[in-house]
């Protein structure tokens, strides 16, 4: 079966980017939200990255052309999947929305049709699990941003088929980026690397071994992270990084995954990172400089 017709449920950071993927590289690609305003300013974050791309002569004004005409915009999950060979759900990091929007792809969507989610830390068996077709569900988790980051880590279901995770990886390296086979396990690979190390380096901010941006150059000049893991922390969103630590506690069932108390206290203070204004460090809006929270610095 040949990928043609690509439905992207969540117009989000993740959402936008996937679509903005698929559509530079030839796919017609329909991008879903129940939300027509969140959309649009999708559509207007894909134009500026692209635009973006033209003036470092990456891409030519025509591949943007293309790729902006690639894109359909829909409210209407039911008509967004109705032609669809392959949907990437990336919608909220939340159990039953996914559970349910993954019932209607499947009443919606042709037999054919592959049924990917993006999730982070969901299990991909029990989203496989409220579908008819458990063989086809499969997981397809980009790295944000979405544009920049290589990899695709695909993640296997129980019931994923050989076939299925073949077309998947090979559909990955279309986008030209380099997918990694995993299994489904509470974390999969990425986060149950990358969480542990953020939430010790939230250890040893919150047992004043050192401070936040002391913290943050020692692992980005000595071990080269682009950027440190509080910052990361910050980028990902203090409430996603607590949700997965979460989900991996439980499901793995050792302690060592417990969220630290001050991600927790950080989470329930509404202090969520970069989209909140505030984490470890403060933002402003339309710019790229961000200095530590007074909250960390010594008094
Ligand atoms: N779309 C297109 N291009 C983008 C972009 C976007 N949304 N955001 C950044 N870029 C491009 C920039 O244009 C720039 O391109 P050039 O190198 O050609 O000039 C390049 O990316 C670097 O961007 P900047 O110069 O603006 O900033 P930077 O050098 O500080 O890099 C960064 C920014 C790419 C985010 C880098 O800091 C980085 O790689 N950070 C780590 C990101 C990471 O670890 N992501 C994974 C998070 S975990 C996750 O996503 C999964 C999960 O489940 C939690």
């Amino acid at each position: 079966m040949n990928i043609n017709n690509v439905t992207v449920i969540g117009a989000g950071t993740m959402g936008n980017g996937i679509v903005q993927v698929f559509a530079m590289y030839g796919f017609k690609v329909v991008m879903c939200d129940i939300s027509g305003p969140a959309l649009e300013r999708a559509l207007g974050t894909i134009q500026v990255n692209l635009d973006r791309m033209v003036k470092k002569e990456t891409i030519t004004v025509d591949v943007v052309n293309q790729a902006m005409a690639n894109i359909q915009i829909e409210t209407e999950l039911s008509k967004a999947v109705k032609n669809a060979d392959l949907v990437v759900e990336a919608a909220t990091e939340n159990v039953n929305i996914k559970l349910d929007i993954f019932r209607k792809m499947d009443e919606g969507a042709p037999e054919h049709c592959i049924l990917a989610s993006n999730t982070s830390s969901i299990s991909i068996t029990q989203i496989a699990s409220v579908t008819k077709r458990p063989e086809k569900v499969i997981g397809m988790h980009f790295m944000n941003p979405v544009p920049v980051m290589k990899l695709v880590e695909v993640i296997r279901g129980y019931a994923t088929s050989d076939e299925v995770c073949k077309q998947v990886m090979s559909m990955s390296e279309t986008l030209g980026k380099t997918p990694v086979e995993v299994n489904d396990y509470p974390g999969f690979v990425a986060n149950r690397i990358l969480m542990p190390m953020i939430n010790e380096a939230i250890y040893t901010l919150y047992t004043g071994v050192a401070g936040v941006h002391e913290i943050d150059t020692v692992m980005r000049l000595g071990m080269a992270h682009p950027m440190g893991p509080l910052a990361l922390a910050d980028f990902i969103g203090l409430d996603v990084c607590m949700s997965i630590l979460q989900i991996m506690h439980q499901g793995l069932g050792e302690s060592k995954y417990a969220p630290c108390p001050l991600l927790v206290n950080m989470v329930t203070a509404g202090k969520l990172g970069r989209k909140a204004g505030e984490g470890f460090y403060v933002y402003e809006a339309n710019s790229k400089e961000f200095k530590v929270s007074t909250k960390f610095l010594k008094k």
